[in-house]
């Protein structure tokens, strides 16, 4: 690790310590928050020192051409913003990053936006954004000489690791909810020779089990308490930046369910600024669901509240997370940028989540939450229809491909949870149905379908 240019910060007491001092849970010994990664060299370099901001642009373009694989991979093309390697040549890269943006055409027509795009972090090598953070911690566990892994995840997180594990040669373990993470899921973590251990309780207890675990041996924990999966993760940031020319958009919206992610995104838009590759900061949102809405019931407390933890319940289960290791994080990130944090219903999630695959993009349910809640903060006038929108689709259609079908065959939601919302749904619902194979049969029920 390259302790020469990073070092660890703790977000509470503001402790400094060396990389390699860190606790195996990575917490601080004096006030036991989170720390996160910080580059010294950079404050030196204010000035007329500072990197320059359009040679590093010109760079990072240039990059993408190359035959190299960390030059290609979206996450170690814009290594110079993430100096934590010893040597970059020991990067674990399954090519993640360099996901598309794409426009949102008909969901801006509908809430009546000029500009509306998705973030799609779904494209990545394992169908999830966890794999831009994944290269960068696991890559830190290699060069560290850790044999083990290991992460509590609800999915996708152990998806990831198992992947750049195996690609590295080392052994994982991964400690799942039982029955409460999507099939396609678990199955990556079978395929990739994952050790899956699968709990009689929930994310927030299979975490809490994992840190006791780590402080007994000598296993590298992979969770985003890792402050170095969050160094990989801000760099959607940064290639949301360049796809704007460098002008950042007026908003960013992201789910929220341990709160890694948007404190991730916020660092990176926050170091850019600061570096002056960006003039100003996006709006940054999180969204969280109604039955997992630890942050967002903190934001709407009075001021001076005490977080409080919930027990987490939605459908949207890579978001069924009740205590949240990053919440301050994430809601420094939102206050400072002015963004908010809200939360959205089992129906409004299905419903967006509906919209964004009949734009033949798809998203897994925990993603649709920021079309549901870019529709709430359009209905109640804080958010302009001149204001450019990224909603960062964080994970694949394919992952939680039941959740899908239920939708369709009309199983998923209750008849509570569709109050009022029935009309709506029964207009985006795609049921297949059972037809003689006869073309008769099948013009007849393209009749019905298509009226
Ligand atoms: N979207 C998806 C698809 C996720 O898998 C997760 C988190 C989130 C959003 C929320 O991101 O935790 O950084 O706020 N999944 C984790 C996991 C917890 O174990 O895969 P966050």
């Amino acid at each position: 690790m390259n302790d020469n240019l990073h070092q660890l910060r703790c977000f509470g007491c503001g402790a400094r310590i060396r990389g390699a001092e860190a606790q195996p849970d990575f917490r601080c010994a004096a006030c036991g928050e989170l720390f996160e990664v910080e580059y010294p060299g950079w404050e030196q370099r204010k000035g007329p020192d500072r990197p320059n901001a359009g040679a590093l642009k010109w760079l990072w373009r240039e990059r993408r051409c190359s035959s190299e694989a960390v030059d290609h991979s979206g996450v170690w093309r814009f290594r110079e913003l993430l100096p934590i390697l010893e040597s970059f040549g020991n990067a674990v890269t399954l090519r993640e990053g360099n996901t598309p943006l794409y426009p949102l055409t008909r969901n801006a027509r509908a809430l009546g936006m000029d500009q509306l795009f998705a973030k799609h972090q779904g494209m990545n090598p394992t169908g999830s954004f966890k794999d831009t953070g994944m290269t960068a911690a696991l890559s830190v566990a290699k060069e560290r000489g850790f044999e083990w892994v290991a992460c509590a995840s609800t999915g996708n997180t152990s998806a990831a690791m198992a992947a750049y594990a195996a690609r590295a040669g080392l052994r994982s373990l991964v400690l799942i909810p039982e029955g409460k993470i999507a099939w396609g899921k678990l199955s990556q973590a079978m395929d990739y020779g994952a050790v899956t251990c699968q709990l009689n309780t929930d994310f927030d207890g299979c975490l809490r089990l994992l840190t006791e675990i780590v402080r007994q041996s000598p296993i590298y924990l992979l969770n985003s308490v890792n402050p170095y999966r969050l160094e990989g993760q801000k760099t959607p940031a940064i290639e949301i930046a360049e796809a704007f020319d460098w002008m950042v958009p007026d908003h960013v919206i992201v789910p929220g369910g341990n709160l890694g992610n948007s404190s991730a995104l916020g660092k990176g838009f926050k170091e850019m600024h600061e570096l002056g590759l960006i003039a100003r900061m996006p709006r940054i949102s999180v969204i969280q669901a109604e039955g997992a809405n630890p942050l967002s019931r903190f934001f709407r407390a009075h001021r001076g509240a005490a977080f409080e933890p919930v027990e987490a319940h939605t459908r949207a289960t890579a978001i069924r997370i009740g205590n949240p290791a990053s919440w301050r994080k994430a809601a420094r990130v939102i206050e400072e940028t002015g963004g908010w944090c809200l939360d959205v219903t089992e129906a409004e999630i299905a419903i967006a989540k509906a919209e964004i695959g009949a734009e033949g993009l798809g998203c897994e349910p925990a993603s649709a939450v920021t079309l549901a809640g870019l529709k709430k903060l359009r209905a109640n006038g804080r958010v302009a229809a001149s204001e450019s929108t990224v909603l960062v689709l964080t994970g694949h259609t394919l992952k939680d491909a039941d959740y899908t079908i239920d939708f369709h065959r009309g199983t998923l939601l209750n008849d509570q949870e569709k109050s009022g919302r029935e009309a709506e749904i029964e207009k985006l619902r795609r049921n297949a149905v059972v037809v003689d194979a006869t073309p008769a049969a099948v013009l007849s029920a393209l009749k019905e379908q298509a009226g």
